[in-house]
């Protein structure tokens, strides 16, 4: 069974990560798929929007450590816009029609800042969103370094980086970060409902609009200049105790 389960509706197509024994961490091939169907989507004119979802109790407990350690420090000598997770990035961020996520349990590392890319985000209520980039001795990534103080001021966007909190369900709702808060039950209805009402718009309206309130360009530049500095960082002391100390668990 696929990594990543990929179905289409009506003008809707579903990204569901599918590893729910490892908490659906993403791996180089899980990202290499997530591309492969984020770019297909674009360009597909009959796609109207994209749902992302998890199978399990858990969106994402973030980059696979095992791929941390064993896959970056080998591909130091490549521009990085061309690892498997640069190019998923990178789809991410120019990604041009309404993308809906759909976020449940435990969400970690780029399990938080991908939400940061989506136009809508609906959470269960026992979502539990963390950002341990510091204490893995790392920068944050995926263009968090921009839109999160840009969603919810520095000096918040600094304390949950810094301090090491834990946002939860309701949390993220009075910070911005999601839309609505459901039960558990409810979440995939929930994602599916609001794909199905934008998905009723005029698609050429519905991509002008997103493409009038986001500056892709920009924020590409900030993620390959975190990217630089994460690959760096991959191979620090404190990153290398921090999987290490991981990996031994
Ligand atoms: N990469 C690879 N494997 C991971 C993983 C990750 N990021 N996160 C969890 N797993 C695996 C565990 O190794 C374990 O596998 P095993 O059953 O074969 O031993 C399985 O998923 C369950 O994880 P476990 O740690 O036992 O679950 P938990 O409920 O006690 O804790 C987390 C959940 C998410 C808090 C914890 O797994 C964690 O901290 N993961 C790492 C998160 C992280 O730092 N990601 C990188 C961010 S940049």
């Amino acid at each position: 069974m696929s990594e990543i389960i990929r179905d289409r509706g009506e003008g809707v197509v579903g990204l569901r990560l599918n590893r729910p024994d490892k908490k659906n961490a993403l791996t180089q091939a899980m990202y290499a798929d997530l591309t492969e169907s984020l770019l297909a989507a674009d360009s597909d004119e009959g796609v109207r929007a994209v749902v992302i979802s998890a199978e399990g109790p858990d969106f994402c407990a973030g980059n696979d450590i095992f791929d941390f350690a064993r896959d970056f420090p080998v591909s130091q000598g490549m521009p990085v816009e061309d690892l498997p997770v640069f190019r998923f990035l990178r789809a991410l961020t120019f990604f041009s029609k309404p993308l809906i996520c759909a976020v449940q349990g435990q969400a970690v590392g780029v399990g938080v800042t991908l939400l940061l890319h989506c136009d809508l985000v609906v959470a269960a209520d026992d979502v539990r969103l963390s950002l341990p980039f510091l204490k893995l001795g790392l920068v944050p990534e995926a263009g968090s370094t921009l839109l999160l103080p840009q969603r919810i001021g520095h000096a918040r966007a600094f304390a949950w980086l810094a301090l090491g909190e834990v946002v939860g369900a309701e949390g993220a709702r009075e910070l911005g970060l999601v839309n609505r808060v459901v039960p558990g039950e409810m979440l995939d209805a929930a994602a599916n409902d609001m794909a199905a009402t934008v998905s009723r718009w005029s698609p050429a309206a519905l991509k002008h609009t997103k493409a009038l309130m986001r500056d892709p360009e920009a924020l590409w530049q900030v993620v390959l200049a975190e990217g630089e500095i994460f690959r760096r960082m991959l191979t620090s002391p404190e990153a290398m105790a921090a999987f290490s100390a991981f990996m031994r668990k």
